[in-house]
Protein backbone atom coordinates (compact mmCIF):
# COMPACT_ATOMS: atom_id res chain seq x y z
CA UNK A 1 0.00 0.00 0.00
CA UNK A 2 1.14 3.39 -0.51
CA UNK A 3 2.17 5.62 1.84
CA UNK A 4 1.44 9.05 2.01
CA UNK A 5 3.13 11.87 3.96
CA UNK A 6 2.19 15.52 3.39
CA UNK A 7 4.54 18.76 4.66
CA UNK A 8 2.19 20.90 5.74
CA UNK A 9 2.62 24.23 7.12
CA UNK A 10 0.18 27.72 5.99
CA UNK A 11 3.19 29.87 7.29
CA UNK A 12 5.92 30.22 4.65
CA UNK A 13 8.97 29.71 4.22
CA UNK A 14 9.00 27.32 7.06
CA UNK A 15 10.98 24.26 4.94
CA UNK A 16 8.10 22.29 3.48
CA UNK A 17 9.97 21.92 0.17
CA UNK A 18 13.16 21.63 1.30
CA UNK A 19 12.38 19.29 3.47
CA UNK A 20 10.10 17.23 0.83
CA UNK A 21 12.85 16.87 -1.41
CA UNK A 22 15.01 16.08 1.51
CA UNK A 23 13.28 13.00 2.35
CA UNK A 24 12.60 11.87 -0.43
CA UNK A 25 15.92 11.47 -1.53
CA UNK A 26 16.74 9.62 2.03
CA UNK A 27 13.51 7.04 1.71
CA UNK A 28 14.53 6.52 -1.99
CA UNK A 29 17.92 5.62 -0.73
CA UNK A 30 16.04 2.95 1.22
CA UNK A 31 14.96 1.49 -2.03
CA UNK A 32 11.66 2.56 -1.83
CA UNK A 33 9.87 4.29 -4.69
CA UNK A 34 8.89 7.64 -3.93
CA UNK A 35 6.76 10.55 -6.39
CA UNK A 36 7.09 13.95 -5.02
CA UNK A 37 3.64 15.83 -5.18
CA UNK A 38 3.75 19.67 -5.81
CA UNK A 39 1.07 20.95 -4.25
CA UNK A 40 2.03 24.21 -3.93
CA UNK A 41 0.97 27.04 -7.56
CA UNK A 42 4.35 28.76 -6.78
CA UNK A 43 5.53 25.50 -8.13
CA UNK A 44 8.74 25.37 -6.04
CA UNK A 45 9.24 21.89 -6.52
CA UNK A 46 8.52 21.80 -10.50
CA UNK A 47 11.38 24.55 -10.52
CA UNK A 48 13.27 21.97 -8.28
CA UNK A 49 12.60 19.43 -10.38
CA UNK A 50 13.56 21.63 -13.99
CA UNK A 51 16.94 22.50 -12.64
CA UNK A 52 17.88 18.69 -12.69
CA UNK A 53 16.31 17.87 -15.65
CA UNK A 54 13.98 15.65 -13.61
CA UNK A 55 17.04 13.10 -13.19
CA UNK A 56 16.56 12.66 -8.94
CA UNK A 57 12.83 11.71 -8.55
CA UNK A 58 9.56 12.01 -9.98
CA UNK A 59 7.52 15.13 -9.41
CA UNK A 60 4.41 16.41 -10.50
CA UNK A 61 2.27 19.08 -9.91
CA UNK A 62 -1.04 18.68 -8.56
CA UNK A 63 -2.45 22.01 -7.20
CA UNK A 64 -6.19 21.89 -7.57
CA UNK A 65 -8.60 20.77 -4.87
CA UNK A 66 -9.35 17.61 -6.43
CA UNK A 67 -6.06 16.27 -5.23
CA UNK A 68 -7.03 13.73 -3.53
CA UNK A 69 -8.75 11.58 -6.71
CA UNK A 70 -5.57 13.18 -8.90
CA UNK A 71 -3.34 11.21 -6.10
CA UNK A 72 -5.63 8.46 -6.33
CA UNK A 73 -4.84 8.21 -10.31
CA UNK A 74 -1.06 8.38 -10.00
CA UNK A 75 -0.14 6.68 -6.69
CA UNK A 76 0.22 2.76 -8.49
CA UNK A 77 3.66 1.66 -8.32
CA UNK A 78 4.61 4.31 -5.62
CA UNK A 79 5.62 2.89 -1.94
CA UNK A 80 5.50 6.85 -0.42
CA UNK A 81 3.69 10.11 -1.76
CA UNK A 82 5.65 13.46 -0.31
CA UNK A 83 2.61 15.77 -0.80
CA UNK A 84 4.63 19.29 -0.51
CA UNK A 85 2.01 21.86 1.03
CA UNK A 86 0.92 25.17 -0.42
CA UNK A 87 1.65 27.85 2.23
CA UNK A 88 -1.71 29.52 0.42
CA UNK A 89 -4.27 27.15 -0.19
CA UNK A 90 -6.49 26.31 3.82
CA UNK A 91 -8.63 24.15 1.24
CA UNK A 92 -5.42 22.44 -0.52
CA UNK A 93 -4.28 21.25 2.90
CA UNK A 94 -7.88 20.45 4.16
CA UNK A 95 -7.50 17.65 1.09
CA UNK A 96 -4.09 16.71 1.51
CA UNK A 97 -5.01 16.13 5.42
CA UNK A 98 -7.35 13.56 4.48
CA UNK A 99 -5.59 11.42 2.20
CA UNK A 100 -2.19 11.11 4.44
CA UNK A 101 -1.15 8.50 6.72
CA UNK A 102 1.31 11.16 8.20
CA UNK A 103 1.64 14.95 8.26
CA UNK A 104 4.20 16.65 9.04
CA UNK A 105 4.29 20.08 10.26
CA UNK A 106 7.47 22.02 9.78
CA UNK A 107 8.12 24.85 12.36
CA UNK A 108 11.37 27.37 13.05
CA UNK A 109 12.25 27.11 16.61
CA UNK A 110 10.35 30.76 17.25
CA UNK A 111 7.49 31.18 19.25
CA UNK A 112 5.31 33.15 16.89
CA UNK A 113 6.21 30.38 14.08
CA UNK A 114 4.27 27.94 16.28
CA UNK A 115 1.70 30.39 17.61
CA UNK A 116 1.31 31.25 13.78
CA UNK A 117 0.06 27.30 13.36
CA UNK A 118 -3.17 27.39 15.64
CA UNK A 119 -5.96 27.52 13.61
CA UNK A 120 -4.57 24.44 11.39
CA UNK A 121 -3.49 22.23 13.96
CA UNK A 122 -7.25 22.64 15.06
CA UNK A 123 -8.01 21.15 11.66
CA UNK A 124 -6.28 18.64 12.10
CA UNK A 125 -7.31 17.95 15.41
CA UNK A 126 -11.23 17.99 14.11
CA UNK A 127 -10.33 15.52 11.39
CA UNK A 128 -8.51 13.06 13.72
CA UNK A 129 -11.61 12.86 15.93
CA UNK A 130 -13.92 11.71 13.11
CA UNK A 131 -11.18 9.53 11.83
CA UNK A 132 -10.09 7.71 15.54
CA UNK A 133 -6.66 9.45 15.24
CA UNK A 134 -5.48 9.25 11.83
CA UNK A 135 -3.54 10.43 9.87
CA UNK A 136 -1.05 10.77 12.35
CA UNK A 137 0.85 14.35 12.67
CA UNK A 138 4.57 15.64 14.04
CA UNK A 139 6.04 18.86 14.58
CA UNK A 140 9.50 19.37 12.90
CA UNK A 141 11.80 21.81 14.34
CA UNK A 142 13.29 22.95 10.79
CA UNK A 143 16.46 24.87 10.67
CA UNK A 144 17.14 25.33 14.24
CA UNK A 145 20.15 27.50 15.17
CA UNK A 146 22.04 25.31 17.40
CA UNK A 147 22.27 21.30 17.86
CA UNK A 148 21.63 21.35 21.35
CA UNK A 149 18.48 22.18 23.57
CA UNK A 150 15.94 23.86 22.16
CA UNK A 151 14.98 26.88 24.30
CA UNK A 152 12.43 26.88 26.90
CA UNK A 153 10.37 29.66 25.09
CA UNK A 154 9.28 27.24 22.30
CA UNK A 155 9.11 23.93 24.30
CA UNK A 156 6.72 25.92 25.79
CA UNK A 157 4.57 27.07 22.70
CA UNK A 158 5.07 23.38 21.16
CA UNK A 159 3.83 21.90 24.63
CA UNK A 160 0.41 24.06 24.56
CA UNK A 161 -0.69 21.62 21.08
CA UNK A 162 -0.58 18.38 22.79
CA UNK A 163 1.03 17.38 19.39
CA UNK A 164 4.49 14.88 19.17
CA UNK A 165 7.36 16.56 17.84
CA UNK A 166 10.30 14.92 16.36
CA UNK A 167 13.12 14.04 17.95
CA UNK A 168 15.59 14.92 15.11
CA UNK A 169 15.50 17.83 13.34
CA UNK A 170 17.14 20.48 10.76
CA UNK A 171 19.88 22.99 11.75
CA UNK A 172 20.06 26.00 9.79
CA UNK A 173 22.75 24.98 7.44
CA UNK A 174 23.91 26.47 4.25
CA UNK A 175 24.39 23.48 2.25
CA UNK A 176 20.30 23.31 2.40
CA UNK A 177 19.84 26.31 0.48
CA UNK A 178 23.05 25.43 -1.91
CA UNK A 179 21.93 22.15 -3.27
CA UNK A 180 18.27 22.92 -3.72
CA UNK A 181 18.84 25.99 -5.78
CA UNK A 182 21.15 23.75 -7.83
CA UNK A 183 17.87 20.77 -8.33
CA UNK A 184 19.81 18.72 -5.95
CA UNK A 185 19.81 17.05 -1.98
CA UNK A 186 22.04 17.35 0.90
CA UNK A 187 22.37 13.80 -0.34
CA UNK A 188 24.25 14.44 -3.59
CA UNK A 189 26.80 16.67 -1.43
CA UNK A 190 29.00 14.05 0.13
CA UNK A 191 30.85 16.96 2.30
CA UNK A 192 27.22 17.18 3.75
CA UNK A 193 27.65 15.18 6.56
CA UNK A 194 26.17 16.64 9.23
CA UNK A 195 22.86 17.83 6.87
CA UNK A 196 22.81 14.03 5.41
CA UNK A 197 22.77 12.82 9.24
CA UNK A 198 19.46 14.72 10.06
CA UNK A 199 17.98 13.91 6.89
CA UNK A 200 18.74 10.44 8.00
CA UNK A 201 17.55 10.67 11.31
CA UNK A 202 14.10 11.99 11.06
CA UNK A 203 13.60 9.93 7.79
CA UNK A 204 14.66 6.80 10.21
CA UNK A 205 11.89 7.97 12.35
CA UNK A 206 9.11 8.75 9.76
CA UNK A 207 9.69 5.08 8.53
CA UNK A 208 9.29 3.61 11.93
CA UNK A 209 5.76 5.33 12.35
CA UNK A 210 3.83 4.78 8.92
N1 LIG B 1 17.76 23.81 7.33
C1 LIG B 1 17.90 24.88 6.55
N2 LIG B 1 19.04 25.63 6.60
C2 LIG B 1 19.19 26.72 5.83
N3 LIG B 1 18.27 27.17 4.96
C3 LIG B 1 17.13 26.48 4.86
C4 LIG B 1 16.86 25.31 5.64
N4 LIG B 1 15.63 24.85 5.32
C5 LIG B 1 15.15 25.69 4.39
N5 LIG B 1 16.03 26.67 4.10
C6 LIG B 1 15.87 27.80 3.18
O1 LIG B 1 14.78 28.58 3.64
C7 LIG B 1 13.98 29.06 2.58
C8 LIG B 1 12.54 28.55 2.75
O2 LIG B 1 12.56 27.14 2.66
P1 LIG B 1 11.44 26.36 1.83
O3 LIG B 1 11.27 26.98 0.50
O4 LIG B 1 11.78 24.93 1.90
O5 LIG B 1 10.18 26.67 2.74
P2 LIG B 1 8.63 26.44 2.38
O6 LIG B 1 7.94 26.18 3.67
O7 LIG B 1 8.51 25.43 1.31
O8 LIG B 1 8.24 27.88 1.80
P3 LIG B 1 6.84 28.24 1.04
O9 LIG B 1 5.82 28.32 2.13
O10 LIG B 1 7.12 29.55 0.40
O11 LIG B 1 6.57 27.13 0.08
C9 LIG B 1 14.65 28.57 1.31
O12 LIG B 1 15.47 29.59 0.81
C10 LIG B 1 15.49 27.38 1.78
O13 LIG B 1 16.63 27.20 0.96
MG1 LIG C 1 7.53 25.52 -0.55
Amino acid sequence: MTKIISLLNQKGGVGKTTLSTNIAMSIKEHGKKVLLVDSDPQGSLRDWNEANEGKLISVVGLDRETLAQDIEAVKNGYDYIIIDGSPQSAKLAGAAIKISDLVIIPVTPSPYDVWACADFIEIIKARNEVTDGKPKSYFLISRSRTGTNLSSEITEALSGYNMPVFNSRTVHREVYAKTASEGLTVHNDKKAVEAIEEITSITKEILELI
